[in-house]
């Protein structure tokens, strides 16, 4: 990072933390709205990694339950709701519409993938992995 020029570092940091910090922030809130939910992805981690060790990235794959409650998160409050800026280099179509070169569109990620739910409310039954049997909590 350090041979970088600094408008990338300085837009890298910007794209990175801003980001984790505003997931973060939107972990503890659901977490303090519905501590059930923590207990549950407690007892998960406690189970999995023990209580000796910080968890790493190979323990990913087992902890189900909190791969949920992180989806959960990044749904009901996604940092970057609009995504970042593009603009068109070349004449486009998209959905029968013309989009000409230099165009600039925002795209809005919650309406990318139809299978979401558009709730705003933090779901724990019902529509979201939370709720699902074979997370065997
Ligand atoms: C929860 C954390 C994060 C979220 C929600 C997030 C979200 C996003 C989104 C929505 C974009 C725009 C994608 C697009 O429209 O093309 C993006 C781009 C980017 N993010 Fe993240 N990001 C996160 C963490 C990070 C971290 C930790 C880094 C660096 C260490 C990072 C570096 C970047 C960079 C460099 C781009 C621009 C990529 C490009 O188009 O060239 N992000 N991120």
């Amino acid at each position: 990072m350090r041979n970088f020029p600094s408008q990338i570092d300085d837009m890298v940091h910007t794209a990175a933390e801003d980001t984790t910090v505003s997931i973060i922030s939107t972990f503890f809130l659901a977490m303090v709205l519905h501590p059930e939910v923590f207990q549950k992805a407690q007892t998960e981690m406690d189970n999995v990694v023990g209580t000796n060790k910080l968890p790493t990235f190979e323990d990913r794959d087992s902890l189900p339950y909190l791969e949920c409650v992180f989806k959960e998160v990044c749904r009901w409050n996604p940092a970057v709701p609009l995504g970042l800026p593009h603009r068109l280099m070349v004449d486009d179509v998209y959905r029968g519409y013309h989009i000409p070169k230099g165009t600039t569109i925002m795209d809005e990620l919650i309406k990318m993938d139809n299978s979401w739910p558009t709730s705003s409310t933090f779901l724990i039954l019902g529509q979201s992995c939370l709720d699902q049997p074979q997370l065997g909590l």
